[in-house]
């Protein structure tokens, strides 16, 4: 029987564009080592409750965006402040895995960050160390990151460095809709990175224009705070 060679589809712009962003869907050769071999991860439970008894510094924190959890525990020497050791635990996915693994070894390697050389690190710092994340993924990277901040808060609160202590609290930035400043920093994580985009995700300020500034000003503050 005579085969018929089918026609070529062209390939169209949309093609294209959904090839690349498959392509983002893939993890980086960094994050799979440290997903699949992750550095300073607790294996046991009583080895984290034996842990516990020498750490000074000990954070825990929750995703209200995937409702994961992840724990940090740090040595820190007290003489000079330096971070010495990071050891953790976590429920989060495989991005929280290897974001929270390469900030154990970022925090501690070449001797270790002193505790406000680590308040500096940004998740952009750690995703641009794992080389790459997909976007929908950023948000794992903080869990980490804010983990870290509440251990460092442990540490400065039990070495009566109380002035140090920054607590970050939700506050209610429009009343029509109860939109706190914590809901606009989980869409800015989300992706929503200008006005429309969280307006459209929160329906922030449609009734109340004063309050558009205040969320812009938000806006750009949690997007330099979180990918530089
Ligand atoms: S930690 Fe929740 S989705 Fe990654």
């Amino acid at each position: 029987m005579e085969s018929v060679n089918p026609a070529p589809v062209p390939v169209s712009h949309q093609d294209v564009k959904a090839k690349v962003e498959a392509r983002k869907w893939f993890y980086t050769d960094v994050v799979k080592e440290h997903f699949f071999n992750p550095k300073n991860i607790f294996k046991t439970d009583e080895e984290a409750v034996e842990y516990e008894k020498e750490a000074n510094g000990v954070g825990q924190v929750g995703s209200p965006a995937c409702g994961d959890a992840m724990k940090i525990w740090i040595k820190v020497d007290e003489n000079s402040d330096i971070i010495r050791e990071l050891k953790w635990q976590t429920f989060g996915c495989a991005s929280a895995i290897a974001s929270t693994s390469m900030l154990s070894v970022m925090v501690t390697e070449n001797g270790g960050m002193s505790t406000d050389q680590a308040l500096e690190l940004k998740p952009k710092d750690i995703v641009n160390r794992l080389v790459d994340l997909p976007s929908r993924k950023f948000h794992c990277s903080v869990l980490g990151d804010k983990a870290l901040r509440a251990a460092i808060n442990d540490y400065f609160k039990r070495t009566g460095q109380t002035d140090k202590i920054k607590i970050e609290g939700a506050r209610i930035i429009d009343d029509d809709t109860k939109t706190t400043d914590k809901d606009i920093e989980e869409a800015v994580l989300e992706g929503a990175h200008d006005f429309e985009a969280v307006q459209k995700k929160l329906k922030v300020g449609i009734s109340n224009k004063a309050i558009i500034p205040e969320v812009e000003d938000l806006i750009r503050f949690y997007k330099e705070k979180y990918f530089g």
